[in-house]
């Protein structure tokens, strides 16, 4: 069922647990990341970031549509997220596509303007019932945020929630965007403080280059939505060649389903893993 985002990041919070966030990107992502949900008995939130709409030729609507219809199919709670969005024209169509919840990312400009920018988009999303993420400015844009040696001081992270009003942070504390393999060591003392400095809810990004004992420690330590998008892809993308080795298959379906199989099973462990069921 559709369950607005913040509902799902409290429900986590209180049981000191954490919801897995995954990137859609085609129908077929929704469809897995859904069943990979249910077959772990726990909620999860599907999100579609901006690089996706440019993917889908800058229109938010149709995959908006198809993804809304398949978590509202769900057994289990899932919510609608849009995911680093640094045009005010995406942000501005978040509501009325279903979304229960904008990642504002304002991060590659200069930190004023980065507050300024995310606050008059808090004012807006607040206002029409929606929950807000955002990201620290000076760390610079979405790669460089997580880039090595780059991470989040927690006294600057509690000034940009006091100042910008968002319910969630997103903190580089050592993983990055975009890992095909699963080496990124986390700082899980920095992840404590933050969480004791923000009183906000953490947001961890890049999540698929993590390994499994550093994500269950970065629960522990206080992240309360995981961010994990190119597993899936890994996945995806694998179970494709897989397929394709054999070259009478012209039928996409046939090479499809097995990637979606195979993405499904990805979701299932990591949501296993992320709500402790
Ligand atoms: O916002 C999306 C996530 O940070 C995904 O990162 O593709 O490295 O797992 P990832
Ligand atoms: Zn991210």
């Amino acid at each position: 069922m559709l369950t607005p985002t913040g509902e799902l990041v409290a429900a986590a919070r209180a049981a000191g647990s954490a919801v897995p966030a995954f990137n859609v990107i085609t129908i077929e992502h929704a469809e897995a990341i859904v069943a990979g949900a249910e077959a772990a008995n726990a909620p999860v939130i599907l999100q579609i970031s901006e690089n996706a709409v440019r993917f889908h030729g800058g229109r938010l609507a149709p995959i908006a549509a198809a993804t809304r219809a398949v978590a509202e199919a769900a057994r289990v709670g899932v919510a609608l997220h849009l995911d680093h969005v640094e045009d005010a024209g995406l942000i501005a169509q978040a509501a009325a596509n279903g979304f229960g919840s904008v990642m504002v990312d304002a991060s590659t400009l200069p930190y004023e303007e980065n507050v300024a920018a995310t606050a008059a988009a808090v004012a807006r999303l607040h206002a029409e019932g929606l929950w807000v993420e955002s990201e620290l400015g000076e760390v610079g844009g979405k790669d460089g945020a997580h880039a090595p040696g780059v991470r989040t001081d927690p006294g600057e992270a509690r000034a940009f929630v006091d100042a910008t009003g968002v319910d969630a942070l997103a903190v580089a504390v050592g993983s990055s965007h975009a890992m095909t393999d699963r080496t990124a060591r986390l700082d899980h003392a920095l992840i404590t403080s933050l969480r004791d400095a923000v009183g906000v809810p953490l947001v961890l990004h890049g999540s698929s280059g993590v390994p499994d004992d550093e994500l269950t420690a970065a629960v522990a330590a206080g992240m309360v939505k995981v961010n994990i998008g190119t597993a899936l892809n890994t996945a995806f993308t694998a179970a494709v060649r897989r397929a394709l080795t054999d070259e009478s298959l012209v039928d996409p379906r046939r090479y499809i389903a097995p990637a979606r199989d195979a993405m499904t099973a990805t979701v299932t462990h990591f949501t296993t893993l992320l709500s402790g069921r």
